[in-house]
């Protein structure tokens, strides 16, 4: 899945991509809910786009914010602002959400929080 073209423009018109997968079975999971949650806040500097299948089915919602490379499994409406909050207005990704087959406990960043607000 190509990375958003905002990102490649001279200057970028935007930092980061948020591609929220709407293919069927995420849409089966509710990505169509995710997908208006980020929709309805404007993000400075951040697209947020449909995407096809991102080779993770039956984990969904799949989110995938790039160039982060940050992956998100069964995201929820209700958790898209933490997501917009915390990740792409304060750059720190939400742990406790993160997509465990991509990410592991010890390859977190140790930057972030893992104490009580990085949970769901
Ligand atoms: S349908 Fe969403 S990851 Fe495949």
């Amino acid at each position: 899945m190509p990375y958003p073209e905002c990102l490649f423009t001279t200057p970028p018109t935007c930092v980061k991509g948020v591609m929220v997968c709407q293919n069927r079975t995420c849409r089966k999971q509710g990505a169509a809910r995710v997908i208006a949650a980020f929709q309805a806040t404007a993000i400075d500097q951040v697209v947020v786009l449909p995407s096809g299948c991102l080779g993770q089915c039956g984990n969904g919602p799949m989110v995938r914010v790039v160039p982060d490379e940050v992956w998100y499994a069964r995201v929820h409406p209700d958790e898209v602002p933490a997501v917009i909050e915390r990740h792409l207005l304060g750059g720190r990704p939400i742990v406790a959400m993160l997509y465990r087959k991509f990410h592991s406990r010890s390859h977190a960043n140790p930057n972030h929080n893992e104490s009580g607000d990085e949970s769901r």
